[in-house]
């Protein structure tokens, strides 16, 4: 069982770390990794879960980032809203947006296929979910690291298509899916 797992250890641990957050990330993320992300990204509605301190989406006007962590959310730059809630239980109305962004976060969902149907509900048709997450079994003793063939399960059990696993380095994987 991963060292950080549920809203509330999630919660705890982010709030923790936030005064040193951007600090740790520079050493561990590439920035060739944000950069693809970003690449990815489709339309003005952008949904960035677990946006923490604003690091992927912070300079897209119209995007929206959601975080359980308030030490996370106080640190951001964003130029779009910044909303403190909880993914699984979203304060939005459905189909609102154009992309779904997890940034280092979708492993940190209590339940990943519930999850990804929050995802398909939240999304337009067309739109997509971008993840950007560990590849490596060596991290599976802190975050919980997936399989090409469980995210295809993952995604494809709610519906999306063109699910994409796209290996960026020997650590972390690019998934992209489509809503039809
Ligand atoms: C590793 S950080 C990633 C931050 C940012 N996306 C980045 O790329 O630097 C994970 C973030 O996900 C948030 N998070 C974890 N579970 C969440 C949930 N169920 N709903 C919203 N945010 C969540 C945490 O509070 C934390 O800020």
């Amino acid at each position: 069982m991963p060292a950080v797992q549920g809203a509330a250890k999630a919660r705890r641990f982010f709030d923790s770390i936030a005064p040193w957050y951007d600090r740790i990330n520079a050493r561990i993320y590439k920035r060739e990794w944000l950069e693809r992300v970003r690449s990815e990204i489709r339309g003005p509605r952008v949904l960035d879960v677990g946006v923490g301190t604003g690091f992927t989406t912070g300079h897209l006007a119209d995007s929206v980032g959601i975080d359980l962590s308030m030490e996370m959310l106080r640190r951001a730059r964003h130029r779009g809203s910044l909303v403190r809630a909880d993914f699984m239980m979203p304060p939005f109305r459905g189909s609102a947006f154009d992309t779904i962004v997890f940034a280092g976060s979708f492993y940190y969902m209590p339940n990943p296929r519930d999850a990804a149907g929050i995802a398909v509900d939240q999304l337009r048709p067309g739109g997509r979910v971008i993840l950007l997450s560990p590849a490596t079994l060596l991290l599976a003793g802190f975050v919980r690291v997936f399989s090409p063939r469980e995210y295809r399960e993952i995604f494809a059990s709610n519906g999306f298509r063109d699910i994409r696993y796209e290996r960026l380095n020997r650590a972390a994987c690019l998934v992209i899916a489509e809503k039809p």
